[in-house]
């Protein structure tokens, strides 16, 4: 998730093996870490069209990837009809979508993702359209925030959780990261030997459902075969139990239909080494299929 230190980028490059002349759709571009390697493996004349729903994206990766061979698209992969507008009709022999935040989201503090640095509660990932964070937590009921924080944070605390934000939220609004995240904190109890900070699942559980995460995935797995030209690899790395779950059913499901086949039956981890050094990636699951056809 940081541009200089792609989760799985050896296990990417391995997996989806690019070559000479390939064409990369990256779907979730980022700060184009993953791009810029599988460029380098389809020189000199392979090409990337690369997608983000973040408009900063473009900024962070243009000036690492090679101009004359590179087509940047601001959009999003939940909404395939509206991109395809933009990246047009045709297929792709490499697809990646790496999914979540890019580190520079969660390390800028106005995008408001993280309770490590005070900002506006806003978590889009496309900040030109949506709903915030902080009118998420002031229009959902407890019910709608303990379902939220229990099903997408997977936090056993959010009953409690739930209950602390309306409260809080009835005395002056959560416009702010630091005020939700002294919220949470106030609310849960420290285990001892947990080095998770109380706020981590709640602030990930909302930024899932500012974003549609799930929904967005879902739209792209049911219209994935058609961006896979005969051959082509697809690539999914996913950092959320639920988000695995679907690839893994949806591969499993084409594979069965017969035009595709699973290039892995396991997902693909990080190693111990990866995780020490980028901890980021201690969740990332990697799966992989191939469309059948063409001379692979
Ligand atoms: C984990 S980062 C990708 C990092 C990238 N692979 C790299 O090496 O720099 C995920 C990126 O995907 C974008 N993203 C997430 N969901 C998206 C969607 N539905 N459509 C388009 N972009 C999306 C985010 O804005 C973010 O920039």
């Amino acid at each position: 998730m940081n541009g200089h230190d792609p989760v799985l980028l050896d296990e990417v490059l391995e997996g989806l093996a690019p070559a000479t002349g390939e064409h990369l759709l990256d779907l979730t571009l980022g700060r184009g870490g993953h791009a810029r390697r599988i460029l380098e493996a389809t020189a000199p004349d392979g090409r990337l069209t690369g997608v983000d729903r973040d408009p900063q994206a473009h900024a962070w990766s243009a000036d690492e990837l090679p101009g004359d061979r590179i087509e940047l698209i601001h959009g999003n992969f939940g909404d395939l009809p509206d991109l395809r507008q933009r990246i047009g009709s045709g297929t792709w022999d490499l697809v990646l979508a790496d999914l979540g935040v890019s580190s520079p989201q969660i390390d800028e503090g106005d995008r408001g993702f993280s309770f490590r640095f005070d900002g506006p509660l806003d978590m889009r990932m496309d900040p030109t359209r949506g709903e915030t964070a902080a009118q998420l937590v002031a229009s959902s009921t407890e019910e709608q925030l303990q379902n939220l924080i229990g099903q997408l944070g997977e936090d056993r605390h959010a009953r409690k959780i739930a209950a602390a934000i309306v409260r809080a939220r009835a005395v002056e609004p959560i416009t702010t990261t630091a005020r939700l995240a002294s919220v949470i904190r106030d609310a849960v109890p420290v285990a001892r030997g947990n080095h998770l900070d109380a706020a981590t699942r709640t602030f990930q559980a909302l930024r899932i459902s500012v974003n549609g995460e799930l929904e967005a995935l879902q739209h792209l797995l049911d219209r994935i075969g058609n961006l896979l030209s005969p051959a082509g690899r697809l690539a999914i790395i996913s950092y959320h139990s639920l988000e695995d779950r679907k690839v893994k059913e949806r591969f499993r499901t084409l594979a069965r239909e017969g035009d595709h086949q699973l290039l892995t039956t396991r997902p693909v981890r990080p190693s111990d080494q990866e995780i020490r050094r980028n901890p980021r990636s201690r969740s990332a699951r990697m799966r992989i299929i191939q469309r059948l056809g063409g001379s692979a």
